[in-house]
């Protein structure tokens, strides 16, 4: 089947491949993509993320493993590779040559505020050590080689985490920067922040996570299964008693594993003062009926790893389709030409010409005697307004500031500026960017 990826929404979003997925991940994000990548007006892009996880993984056997157990788990949790695409990053290598592409439109500036980056920062400067102490420059780039996994597909919506947004904003960055030096070829793309997912507790009620080593993997044996969910923590109440539902892990996990009159029944169960062994063997039951049909394709997968290398190069054969004529684009858009095509004319070339429509700075005094400022848009549309500052020095100033470090200076002259009316806080930093990327350019031919 031909998917006709030009007019339905792409989603796209890759999975870091580290680790062993488990029942969080499953409920949090394996069961929820399946089932959206089933609708008929999306186009679902779904890639393991292997160069991303060379940032945080330096195993190689570890990277191998965790690669073939996420690809069995998606597709034996009904992921079709027939529909979506579904493949492997490191099989795509325009990715990194566009992610190059974006390091050289992308602000240094913008990088440091990454909040992974200055998460290490701060955690250095606290313990009196260099700030940039065991920061690798790929944890430093890790937003622009996302930026390319998102843009190399056109990708409108990303589904992410919290933690992930700022990721995709700078996605859009990046893309309006490259716009705007060489021509509309990017997609700015969105975030999609899932709210109604469920946090799975772990067996201890944290919630779960391989870094709090409370996890239950999705695929184990059925005794495995039992064994763990054995484990999970719940209070001292002896048969009989009456149970609290809240707070309890045992019942939220059941919770996101069953139906809602299956949760009633074990609500009145917990009232009526089940014992805990029973009621961990009917989270073990329910959990099981759900995984076991599931269980059988994962072994088949696992222990036939060609099988899911020949569904990876598929997938990546696919995607590739897109990406290889769409890198051939935007290296004939930055310059890395035939040199037979040389342009002798010397006209320019189409960026040029979408410049004259670029939003500016413009400086004024008012009756009042006080300097101000106003962002206008190629359309004269007033995007930012100043109020009134005592001399033209203070105003040039933070126009400066603006140009350099949009977001900072946004945060410092809050109570100065105000946006413009009707207009949205993502015309302002498209514009911002678009400046700044002005700016780095001027800085470069002058270089
Ligand atoms: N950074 C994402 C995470 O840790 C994984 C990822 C890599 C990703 N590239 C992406 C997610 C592109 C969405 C889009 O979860």
């Amino acid at each position: 089947m031909m998917t006709d990826t030009s007019t339905r929404t792409r989603v796209l979003t890759g999975i870091t491949t580290t680790g062993t997925p488990h029942l969080g991940n499953y409920v949090g994000a394996i069961r929820p993509t399946v089932q959206a990548s089933r609708s008929s007006t999306t186009q679902g892009f779904y890639f393991l993320a292997d160069y991303h996880a060379l940032i945080k993984c330096d195993e190689p056997a570890r990277i191998q493993r965790s690669t073939l157990e996420i690809a069995a788990s998606w597709i034996a949790a009904g992921l079709d590779p027939e529909r979506v695409m579904f493949y492997r990053q490191s099989d795509i290598p325009e990715i990194p040559e566009l992610s190059w592409f974006l390091t050289c439109v992308t602000g240094k500036g913008l990088l440091n505020r990454a909040h992974a980056y200055k998460a290490s920062v701060d955690k250095n400067n606290a313990a009196g050590n260099d700030p940039d102490a065991d920061v690798s420059a790929g944890l430093f780039m890790y937003p622009v080689l996302m930026g390319a996994d998102i843009l190399m597909f056109k990708a409108h919506k990303v589904p992410v985490g919290r933690d992930q947004i700022q990721h995709i904003e700078m996605a859009r960055d990046m893309a309006s920067s490259f716009n705007h030096l060489y021509g509309e070829h990017l997609v700015l793309p969105e975030a999609v922040i899932e709210e109604s997912v469920a946090l799975l507790p772990g067996l201890d009620g944290r919630k779960m996570s391989k870094s709090y080593d409370n996890t239950i993997p999705l695929f184990s044996s059925s005794s495995q299964l039992k064994k763990l969910i054995s484990g999970i923590v719940t209070d001292s109440r002896a048969p009989g008693e009456a149970k609290d539902t809240d707070g309890s892990a045992l019942f939220q996990i059941y919770q996101a594993f069953a139906s809602a009159e299956e949760t009633a029944t074990l609500a009145k169960a917990y009232a009526d003062g089940i014992g805990w062994g029973d009621a961990k063997q009917m989270l073990f039951e329910r959990i099981d009926r759900e995984l076991a049909p599931m269980r059988a394709q994962y072994e088949e997968l696992i222990n036939n790893p060609g099988k899911v290398d020949a569904i990876l190069l598929k997938g990546a054969a696919k995607a590739r389709e897109l990406a290889t004529p769409f890198i051939q684009e935007l290296r004939h858009a930055v310059g890395l030409r035939a040199l037979a095509s040389y342009n002798r004319s010397g006209t320019q070339d189409t960026a040029k010409t979408a410049r004259a429509a670029a939003p500016s700075f413009k400086q004024y005094r008012e009756k009042d005697g006080q300097f101000y400022f106003k962002l206008v848009d190629g359309q004269g549309r007033v995007l930012l307004q100043s109020s009134g500052f005592a001399s033209p020095k203070d105003a040039g100033q933070a126009i400066g500031q603006l140009q350099q470090n949009p977001e900072t200076a946004l945060a410092n002259l809050n109570q100065h500026v105000a946006l413009g009316d009707g207009v949205i806080d993502s015309e302002l930093s498209t514009a911002l960017a678009a400046l700044q990327a002005e700016l780095l350019e001027k800085a470069k031919s002058k270089g």
